[in-house]
């Protein structure tokens, strides 16, 4: 498998994280990793902020799936020939990659699946539709992308069951009073965020986890937004499942992964059927196959599975503690330039957040203000950001969402802050 090059000199998770956070890495090197950041836009260098809505790939995941459609492309698990053999071991180098990455107890409990909508709707259709009768309750909360609210409404709707929410403050922080006295017993799953995508939150799992557990409730974790940013183990969350996209963790788009307790994913019916995911078919009886391959229809998306490996083994040779406490530190920093500004309304103000600048101002409509910052170079997101009840619970429509990752550099929080400026210039 290809492995991470033209690395960013630092030495990993050996040395000591310096305390300001800002000299954690060395974004400018981290930046020629990453071959498209170098362009310009609409005349001016790109300033690409949009980062919860997908990140840049560094050279060494394009590298992999290059490498794969140059060198080796065949199909997994299905040939004694050569080129077979390589595609299938570095597929499974990448699933273990991820079992390595989250600290999951066994291999086979990792499932690739497209994203986190698809990891969402495999444990609502599967141990959902298997678990839940009219009337059990399924927790969510008040943040959650819309992939953590429609599955639960759809099994609503097929079986009748009742979706309640833990409210937030105006910080964005969730009420905790409210989420312990909505466990009861009829509740059959909390399905958690555990970085908003909208907010920037990130909510105490293990907290909410030892409260379900007390109960004997299990918890599925909306990991999208936390695994690009911050050291995640599913063992210290208390997770039972927890599922994230390979796109938004520098890997292509398509893929992504679903962990699951063993004990849990052997009880549960297959998802989708075919190829791949049985033992044995007769016209009377079909067998299923063992995990992981139970779950995994179909010709699966091989140079996805081994691009998201290349991805996993590039952030490793960074280090994940790293790369957090240099977000953290321009955070840190945007929120102070934004908060300076007069008429910016920060939107998502949690104590414990990760790198999220979601704004509102008065006088311009976000999608004019998205307008402006494009003909700037820079790149953001305006709208809802898949998290309707979030805006509502703000009374407001839309936000403007500027993403960080840890290429981003302050001079990028600098260019933002100038073409907010600008927009002050146009609509006052
Ligand atoms: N869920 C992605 C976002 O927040 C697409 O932008």
């Amino acid at each position: 498998m290809t492995t991470a090059t033209n690395m960013t000199g630092a030495p990993g998770h050996a040395a000591a994280i310096p305390s300001d956070g800002l000299a954690a890495l060395d974004p400018h090197r981290i930046r020629q990793d990453f071959p498209i950041l170098d362009q310009q836009v609409n005349g001016k260098p790109l300033v690409y902020l949009d980062n919860a809505a997908t990140t840049q790939k560094p050279r060494a995941v394009i590298d992999a799936i290059s490498n794969y459609y140059l060198n080796n492309n065949a199909n997994v698990h299905r040939g004694v020939h050569t080129l077979s053999q390589r595609a299938t071991d570095d597929y499974e180098v990448g699933r273990e990659a991820v079992r390595r990455f989250i600290n999951a107890p066994d291999v086979n409990e990792v499932i690739y699946v497209r994203g986190t909508t698809e990891g969402l709707n495999l444990v609502a259709h599967s141990y959902g539709r298997k678990y839940f009768k009219a009337g059990d309750e399924v927790i969510i909360t008040g943040m959650e992308h819309h992939s953590n609210i429609v599955p639960w409404q759809i099994l609503r709707q097929e079986i009748g069951i009742r979706l309640r929410v833990v409210p937030f403050n105006d910080d964005g922080e969730l009420l905790m009073d409210e989420y312990e006295s909505l466990l009861n017993d009829r509740t059959r799953l909390v399905s958690v965020v555990h970085q908003s995508n909208a907010l920037g939150t990130v909510n105490p799992i293990a907290a909410m986890a030892e409260l379900a557990h007390a109960r004997g409730i299990p918890v599925l974790v909306d990991a999208a937004q936390s695994v690009p940013h911050m050291p995640v183990d599913v063992q210290a969350l208390g997770a039972d499942f927890l599922t994230f996209s390979g796109h938004k963790l520098y890997g292509p788009t398509g893929i992504g992964a679903l962990w699951g307790r063993s004990d849990l994913l052997n009880d549960m019916p297959p998802y989708q059927s075919g190829g791949e995911m049985i033992r044995s078919v007769t016209f009377e009886e079909t067998i299923y196959n063992t995990l992981p391959h139970k779950f995994e229809a179909g010709t699966p998306d091989i140079a996805g599975a081994i691009g998201l490996g290349a991805a996993i083994e590039y952030l490793e040779s960074i280090g994940m503690e790293r790369i957090a406490a240099y977000e953290q530190a321009l955070l840190r920093y945007g929120t102070e330039k934004l908060g300076d500004i007069e008429g910016v309304r920060l939107i998502g103000t949690a104590e414990d957040k990760g790198g999220i600048l979601s704004f509102h101002m008065e006088s311009a409509h976000p999608h004019d203000i998205g307008t402006i910052l494009d003909a700037e170079g820079i790149a953001v997101r305006t709208g809802h950001h898949c998290a309707q009840p979030v805006m509502a619970r703000y009374g407001v429509p839309a936000t403007v969402r500027a993403s960080l990752a840890f290429y981003n550099t302050t001079d990028d929080i600098d260019a933002l802050v100038t073409a907010i400026d600008r927009v002050i210039e146009v609509f006052g």
